[in-house]
């Protein structure tokens, strides 16, 4: 089974092969176009900018894809695109190649979401049964979710207001570190005191798996505005105690959704980190503490599997086609889209999922 995936959701083009064969799944080519010197200048990502882009480079970057794993269209077995959530532009280039591609090779079109890819990509790397739980973490996401099976999640909490990756990126502008913030603020926050200045761990220690992180930028705000300048030290310092801050948050929320399973879904085996700041080390050693006392395997897919790529697009695409999942040439791009369409709406970040 050989899958083509397409990824335009957010800033990032991507188009990947990956093969399912009897040794197991196998990348044949992920290729990723980052825009992120489009959009530096404006502190994030514009909508307009991203959707022109893609548009430029999503055509030759499938021939590459193609080229590097030495097939043609004839030879695969569906197209894949992530069809939302996400901004509808680039939602709409990479449906609408991905549909053009499986009708000229005469192969289903599968709509794969966004969150769903994230959710998946793990079983693409290890062995990992369902259910399990995943906490998914990126500039436009942070949900923690209970992945029963293709198609079956239970949201346990989402953000109220701004999702983690937002977080590390508005306060890293605030201490003029750039964009994106994350690894600025993972860099900067080397040799860092955490504890020189004390900022808010919204919701922590109350029940429930929901996050907040607009407390956060605001402290940060108020404490730059309070001075004249920072020096190297104090951007180190404040630097330090951000990342612990939103790690603290993370690690009390998924907490929270460990004790979860254990009384829901006691057979779960797995906690599952996915989306971009999952590269976060202080994170990833966290939530690999609160696994291990929980008795459950702690499971982070390689960094470019965790930032947006395609070959979570086309493995959700074979994990899909295998059940035969397979949708129309008039499947809808949707800027929303939630995995848990049971749980309520909330403002925020989480709304797009
Ligand atoms: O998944 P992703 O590449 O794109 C989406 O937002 O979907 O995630 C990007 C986010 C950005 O907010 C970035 O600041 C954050 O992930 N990030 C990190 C790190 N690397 C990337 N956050 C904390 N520490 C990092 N090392
Ligand atoms: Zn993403």
């Amino acid at each position: 089974m050989i899958v083509l995936g397409i990824e335009t959701s957010c800033d990032e083009t991507a188009a990947a092969i990956v093969a399912l064969g009897d040794g197991g799944p196998q990348i044949r080519a992920n290729l990723v176009a980052a825009q992120l010197a489009l959009h530096r200048p404006y502190g994030g990502v514009v909508p307009e900018i991203a959707a022109r882009a893609h548009l430029d480079c999503l055509d030759r970057l499938v021939a590459e894809a193609l080229a590097e794993a030495r097939i043609g269209l004839g030879d695969i077995d569906a197209a894949a695109a992530a069809a939302g959530p996400g901004l509808i532009g680039g939602l709409l280039v990479g449906t609408m190649m991905g549909k053009g591609i499986a009708w000229a090779a005469g192969k289903p079109f599968i709509a794969v979401n966004h969150l769903e890819a994230h959710a998946l990509a793990a079983r693409l790397v290890h062995r990992l049964d369902f259910p399990y739980l995943l906490l998914l973490v990126s500039g436009g996401h942070c949900q923690l979710l209970c992945c029963a099976g293709v198609g079956r999640y239970t949201r346990l909490g989402t953000t109220l207001d701004d999702a983690a990756g937002e977080a590390f990126d508005k306060t890293a502008k605030l201490l003029g570190l750039g964009y994106p913030g994350g690894p600025a603020i993972e860099r900067a926050a080397r040799g860092g005191d955490p504890r020189r200045f004390t900022l808010p761990r919204p919701l922590k220690g109350r029940d429930g798996c929901d996050f907040s992180f607009s407390g956060l930028k605001t402290a940060v705000r108020h404490i730059v505005g309070a001075r004249p300048a920072l020096d190297r030290a104090e951007i180190a310092d404040l630097a330090a105690a951000i990342e612990l801050a939103i790690c603290d948050t993370l690690a009390d929320r998924t907490g929270n959704a460990v004790r979860w399973l254990e009384r829901h879904r006691p057979q779960a085996r797995a906690l599952v980190v996915a989306g971009g700041v999952a590269a976060n080390l202080r994170l990833r050693r966290r939530l690999a503490g609160l696994a291990a006392e929980a008795g459950l395997d702690f499971v982070a897919p390689p960094p470019e599997l965790c930032t947006d790529n395609a070959a979570m697009i086309a493995w959700a695409g074979i994990e899909r086609l295998r059940l035969g999942l397979t949708d129309g040439l008039d499947a809808p791009a949707r800027p929303r889209w939630p995995l848990d369409a049971a749980a309520p709406p909330r403002p925020g970040a989480g709304v797009k999922a």
